[in-house]
């Protein structure tokens, strides 16, 4: 796992759209975090850290949350467990403790992206997969906008 590099590919995909769209973005966020860390966050902001923490924040609770809605219109059986996950997912993004990261950016950075890549195998690659299956055989249809 660890010459794993956010590269996305056909394994991860959930076939559904929105999903994927969006786990897309979240691969995007970590590979920029990866790249921070191989250059062990040498010349980095305070601004760059901070921005690259709140872009996660951000996508996590809005990611979650249009998951979460997909799992209720499709009753789906697991949501309780799915969503005991994102939530333990959204602590740990904000746990992260801002001061120790401007201080010390790198070995931060650098369990933030075990962490996203723990999340991709164990989270995307196996309860995500499983949603996606569970709203394909449930008749799932792209909405409207
Ligand atoms: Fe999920």
């Amino acid at each position: 796992m660890l010459d794993f590099k956010f590269d996305w590919s056909k394994d991860v995909e959930t076939g559904i759209p929105i999903m994927d769209t969006q786990h897309k973005e979240f691969f995007r966020i970590g590979r920029d975090v990866e790249q921070l860390v191989m250059c062990h966050c040498i010349g980095v902001t305070n601004k760059q850290l901070l921005d690259i923490v709140m872009e996660l924040r951000e996508y996590v609770a809005y990611h979650f949350y249009e998951e979460e809605l997909l799992m209720k219109d499709y009753n789906y059986t697991d949501y309780l467990e799915h969503k005991k996950k994102h939530d333990a997912m959204i602590q740990y993004i904000l746990d992260v403790d801002l001061r120790k990261l401007s201080l010390d950016p790198y070995t931060i950075l650098r369990t933030v992206r075990t962490f996203l890549q723990d999340w991709i195998f164990q989270h995307i690659l196996i309860e995500d997969l499983r949603l996606g299956h569970y709203l394909k055989e449930h008749g799932y249809q792209e909405k409207q906008t």
